[in-house]
């Protein structure tokens, strides 16, 4: 069963854009998923090492689109999505270094902040792609 699920609400009405929102919170949920097995420190390491690559990839893609759409929030989006590979950094950075231990507080916090940044800033642009016929 999965904890974290992506579900209509949360679409962009941008279809690559829900596939790769979707395939975001399927890698939070393998997160979720390895925190209660013992000794899998590595193992969750790898998953982070993953989900930051996945979401890098998934950031340049929706900027590069609003790029060349000249997009007039994609300023703003930058600002967001560098914050939050920062922060993906930095639990990395600490979980490696036996500064933070592996916790749910984590899995919760990036759930949180992309169900936010999907909801407020992201279905923004529902509308405005639509209209230049990109769905
Ligand atoms: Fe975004």
């Amino acid at each position: 069963m999965s904890i974290y699920n992506w579900d209509e609400s949360y679409t962009v009405k941008v279809e690559l854009m829900d596939e790769q929102h979707k395939k975001l919170f399927e890698l939070l949920d393998d997160f979720y998923k390895n925190l209660s097995k013992k000794d899998n420190q590595e193992n969750i390491l790898k998953i982070i090492a993953g989900l930051r690559k996945y979401t890098f990839q998934h950031f340049f893609a929706e900027e590069m689109l609003m790029k060349k759409h000249n997009y007039p929030f994609l300023e703003e989006q930058k600002v967001q999505h560098h914050l939050f590979i920062s922060k993906i950094d930095d639990y990395e950075n600490r979980i490696k270094t036996g500064k933070l231990l592996i916790s749910i507080e984590i899995t919760s916090f990036l759930r949180d902040w992309l169900v936010n940044h999907i909801k407020k800033e992201d279905k923004k642009y529902a509308e405005f792609f639509n209209n230049i016929g990109v769905k």
